[in-house]
């Protein structure tokens, strides 16, 4: 059953007029919680929005301003949920909002986020610690649960699924890499990558043979049975990317891989992740507060006290 996105009450939607960028700015900007939220959001006539210096830096990495994405307003919230689905879709995040605490404690880590993901898409979520990266992330493996919102899997409502079925889109559907690798250090390395395939049951033989074409991939064979202790950081993180690809799920889920990393071995695990989508089309979620992945996204949203902006330019794919 579809469980979208309830309409908004009409005092907070935004004027018929705003939903096109072509169109005059409102002179009253719509409510929003903080000024420089509004500023942030929308650009008052005659003024520029002022940008936090991250902003900045994306903006001119990418060459092109930022736009409002999602966020308490409605308008792109309801773009979302009403985009019809097409088969190329992957993922869908519809108004997606986690807060924790209750009272004076309550605290809204992700504000309403909404956005689709197409086959071959390389999206990054960029943004300050403390911006709800990470929650996001954990909100989209389904390893938390929203408050409100709605997650859909090719075309599927996430908080449809059985408890099977959501144990096999962890085991297979997603591939998960975290920034502190979480390898089992009583594993060898080729079991920590089988690991997915053990929990689903399968022979000796194939998990080995898995196993070792996914670390080939990763000019780690030689590692097979070393122990992850006995690997430099740079080592562990591509051994947590052959663990996250063995079930070649259909998509990868990352967060601030480089995160441990010196910047030669974090400089090789950008040109892998880069290598899985071009040259193997991989469909790729991944969040960080690193600039250096940025080139090689084919969307960037830029993400603030749990509100995206992205790019002006939606959907751009580059050649697979
Ligand atoms: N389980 C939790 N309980 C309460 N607050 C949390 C919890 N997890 C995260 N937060 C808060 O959410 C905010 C965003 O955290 P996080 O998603 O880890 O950000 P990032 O990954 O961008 O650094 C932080 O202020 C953090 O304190
Ligand atoms: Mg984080």
């Amino acid at each position: 059953m579809l469980k979208l996105v309830q309409p908004q009450p009409k005092e907070e939607r935004v004027p018929e007029e705003v939903k096109s960028t072509e169109q005059p700015q409102p002179t009253t900007p719509v409510q929003t919680s903080t000024d420089a939220e509004a500023a942030l959001l929308f650009q008052r006539e005659g003024e520029e929005p002022e940008l936090d210096p991250l902003m900045q830096a994306i903006q001119d990495e990418m060459g092109q301003s930022l736009s409002p994405s999602s966020g308490g307003i409605g308008v792109v919230q309801d773009e979302i949920a009403l985009t019809p689905f097409e088969q190329n879709e992957v993922f869908r995040a519809v108004n997606l909002t986690k807060a924790y605490g209750e009272g004076a404690a309550y605290n809204e880590v992700i504000k309403g986020v909404s956005f689709i993901v197409r086959e071959g898409e390389y999206v990054i979520i960029y943004g300050p610690s403390g911006s709800g990266k990470s929650t996001l992330l954990h909100l989209l493996a389904g390893l938390e649960v929203p408050t409100r919102g709605e997650i859909r899997i090719r075309n599927q409502a996430f908080s449809a699924l059985s408890e099977d079925d959501i144990a096999l889109y962890h085991r297979e559907g997603v591939g998960l890499v975290f920034q502190s690798f979480n390898l089992l250090d009583s594993l060898t390395v080729w079991e920590n990558v089988a690991f997915p395939l053990m929990l689903a049951g399968a022979p000796l033989e194939w998990r080995q043979h898995e196993a070792l074409k996914a670390l080939d991939q990763f000019g780690l064979v030689d590692f097979a049975n070393h122990y992850p202790n006995q690997l430099s950081g740079g080592q562990q993180q591509r051994v947590s990317l052959g663990r996250a690809l063995v079930h070649d799920p259909e998509l990868l889920l990352i967060d601030e891989p480089t995160g441990n990393l010196d910047s030669r071995s974090a400089d090789l695990v950008v040109q892998e992740i880069s290598r899985l989508h071009k040259q193997e089309g991989r469909t790729i979620i991944l969040v960080t507060h690193s600039p250096v992945f940025l080139p090689y996204a084919t969307r960037v949203f830029y993400i603030r006290d749990g509100t995206l902006l992205t790019s002006n330019e939606q959907n751009r794919i580059d050649p697979v």
